[in-house]
């Protein structure tokens, strides 16, 4: 064999074994099957009401700490093309979304970031775990595992908040959602991949039907999608722009082409 063929085996080789390697570990947290999500992000009534529950349920606990609070107004629709001036905006968000204080009782500006006041300290003593920021999870776990794990909580005493959760094994959260959702039993642990999905039986019900809570969670599955991406709802757009201008430019290059060979030929 020469050397350029090996070297051309080998420089084709390696990224595809890096890929491989990166695909079996990241496979390896979905043995448990999760419930696709169906979200979509140019709903933006769906994403206001997931900021809102966000903010209302989630964040005593978790920070966004990439997030600023008017950018995200901003992102999901609060905006001048929908009809909202600045100040209307302002008082939304101070009187709605905002519930923190600095020391000096001062409410958080709107433009600062979605930080809450739970201390990690704090946190680690309450839960015996830290309470995870969750800007990048709609990425790493991916939005029908967000939704799974949001459906997937059910009554376990041995654990120290009562509960477990079939997606997230000996979670560290309490239900949350459980006066919505109501409380469900485990029927039967998943036994291995081919045994079906671990199937859960509601004992208590909530507030809610099944169906307006799965909207619930959906529509929280929706915000923190946009969250950890908030560039995908722009870049959709752009890309259409990009392939507009490739084609034209297409075209201007073949016109070039003819131009700078025509004397030759
Ligand atoms: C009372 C505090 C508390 C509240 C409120 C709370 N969580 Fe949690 N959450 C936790 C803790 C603690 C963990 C870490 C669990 C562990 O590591 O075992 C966690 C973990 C998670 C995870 C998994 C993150 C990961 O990638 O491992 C997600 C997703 C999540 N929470 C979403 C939510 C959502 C959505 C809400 C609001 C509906 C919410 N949480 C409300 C305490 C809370």
């Amino acid at each position: 064999m020469s050397n350029s063929i090996r070297k051309w085996i080998f420089v084709l080789l390696v990224p595809a074994m890096v890929l491989g390697i990166l695909g079996s570990v990241g496979g390896a947290g979905h043995s448990v099957p999760v419930q696709a999500a169906n979200i979509d992000l140019h709903d933006t009534a769906s994403l206001q009401r997931g900021a809102k529950y966000f903010v209302n349920y989630c964040m005593g606990c978790h920070s966004l700490k990439f997030s600023r609070y008017n950018r995200m107004a901003e992102d999901i629709g609060l905006n001048a093309d929908n009809g909202f001036s600045e100040d209307d905006v302002a008082t939304l968000l101070k009187e709605d979304v905002i519930f923190t204080y600095d020391e000096y009782g001062k409410q958080t500006k709107i433009g600062e970031l979605m930080k809450n006041a739970y201390s990690p300290k704090a946190a680690a003593e309450a839960f015996g775990t830290s309470v995870p920021d969750l800007s990048l999870t709609g990425r790493s776990r991916g939005s029908d595992w967000i939704y799974s794990y949001l459906k997937g909580f059910y009554l376990d005493p041995s654990r120290p908040m009562g509960v477990n959760n079939t997606v997230f094994k000996d979670v560290g959260m309490p239900h949350v959602l459980g006066n919505l959702q109501g409380w469900q039993k485990l029927e039967h642990a998943a036994e291995g991949e081919h045994h079906g999905a671990p199937k859960l039986t509601m004992v208590k019900p909530g507030k809610l039907s099944a169906a307006e809570y799965d909207k619930v969670v959906r529509d929280i599955t929706n915000f923190l999608s946009y969250v950890s991406e908030p560039a995908q709802l722009s870049r959709y757009t752009i890309g259409i722009f990009v392939i507009l201008f490739l084609i034209l430019f297409f075209g201007v290059s073949l016109l070039l082409e003819k131009e700078y060979w025509k004397d030759i030929h």
